[in-house]
């Protein structure tokens, strides 16, 4: 390997919410013995592709920070990206920068629907896809994911009859999560025509939010919803960013394609009400770094994660009650405790007090996640084992 994944490295005092709010958050101290271990928010225990590293250190030897503008490098790098690795031929100007995918979702449904309009999510999911409807005072659809026996164990799979039911219901926009976080589903061409088929009928905008692109395990291929058809990527608003597979979520930078030329207007205009105009600086030097030298790092990055997943899948299958779900795409593990028995409360405990990791509440994922904990494996191997140790070790008898 070229790179290297296996360095444990010091985050706890780097301004990392991941580790320096670990104690106040979850109550689990990263100092001590044994020392807590990070395993919840969505960013990797890796440092980023050289090359992005070297993006940075040549705009601090300029030192000039002042606005950016006429960022066609990043055009570029994007349109470039998106063709070579999804088949995604883009037109620049289809694309909207905001500091996050986050704010985008925001944006979307305060440009989109009005005050206790329905918008529609497939939980358990990402917890910001509830979050953001109700912090805008909109209604929560909810089309939970059914579960089923696939040829990896379990999966989730979409529930197309309740979907057309809540489009009945009066839901104007869904969000979609594509790959799927937590589960980790990559959605089959097939299974993404009949959820935007559905939508089409009834009127309904997609957000297609796809941060989990180009994290996409080797036998799996990620469709992009907006290529299946024109009239598909004519009521889809795709979400993207390279800080979910480069490990830059610090630089602020979120991007929204909307290729109908309304749809665009009506969302920018939200965004410039709002104040938003320049994108970061940084993100868009990071992030055209990675776009065109990061490539191989992020092969390497896929090849050592699947060792990370496939030691998840082996350690924690044999432990009685503990059913973790594959992944196909993402470096996140979403685990079932429901067969131990044991209520959420003593769940969360075991892991917290007892075993000293720090894992998302599956409840924060709405529906269908009470009882479960996704567990981030982005991290050096001999830490993702020793977490595993400890996690077999309090199940265990
Ligand atoms: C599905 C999904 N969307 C968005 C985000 C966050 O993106 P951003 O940092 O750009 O808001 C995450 C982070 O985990 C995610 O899993």
């Amino acid at each position: 390997m070229q790179y290297d994944f296996d360095t444990r490295l010091h985050r706890l005092g780097t301004r990392s919410e991941k580790w320096d709010e670990m104690e106040t958050r979850y109550g689990v101290p990263a100092t001590g013995d044994p020392a807590g271990i990070a395993m919840w928010v969505a960013d990797m225990d890796f440092k980023s592709p050289p090359a992005v590293n070297e993006a940075v250190a040549a705009m601090a030897q300029t030192g000039l920070y002042g606005y950016p503008g006429a960022w066609h490098d990043h055009d570029e790098a994007l349109t470039s990206w998106l063709s070579r690795r999804h088949g995604w031929n883009i037109h620049p100007q289809w694309v909207l920068r905001m500091p996050n995918v986050v704010t985008a979702l925001h944006l979307i449904i305060q440009a989109f629907t009005g005050p206790d309009e329905g918008i529609i999510v497939q939980p358990p999911v990402y917890p910001p896809f509830l979050l953001a409807p109700q912090n805008n005072g909109r209604k929560v659809l909810e089309n939970p994911l059914r579960r089923e026996e696939g040829p990896d164990g379990p999966r989730f799979v979409m529930d197309y009859d309740n979907l057309e039911e809540q489009c009945r219901n009066g839901g104007k926009v869904l969000i979609l999560c594509s790959p799927h976080n937590p589960g980790g589903r990559v959605w089959h061409k097939e299974e993404l025509s009949r959820l935007a088929e559905i939508c089409l009928k009834y009127d309904v905008l997609i957000v297609s939010d796809e941060i989990h692109h180009d994290l996409v395990y080797e036998g799996h291929t990620h469709t992009m919803l907006a290529t299946i058809a024109p009239e598909i990527a004519d009521r889809t608003i795709t979400c993207i960013s390279a800080t979910k597979t480069f490990n830059l979520a610090g630089s602020m930078l979120g991007l929204a394609v909307v290729q109908n030329a309304g749809l665009r207007a009506r969302l920018q205009k939200t965004m410039h009400a709002a104040g938003l105009f320049d994108p970061s600086a940084f993100g868009l030097a990071m992030s055209i770094a990675a776009y065109n030298h990061g490539d191989a790092w992020r092969k390497e990055l896929l090849t050592y994660l699947d060792g990370n997943r496939q030691l998840v899948q082996q350690q924690l299958g044999t432990v009685n009650g503990i059913e973790p779900m594959r992944p196909e795409a993402t470096y996140l593990t979403w685990i079932d405790f429901e067969k131990t028995g044991l209520p959420k409360d003593a769940i969360i405990r075991k892991l917290q007090q007892e075993a000293r990791l720090a894992l998302n509440h599956g409840a924060t994922f709405g529906t269908g996640g009470e009882l479960c904990m996704r567990l981030n494996f982005a991290c050096p191997r001999s830490v993702l084992q020793e977490a595993l140790d400890r996690i077999i070790n309090v199940f265990s008898g």
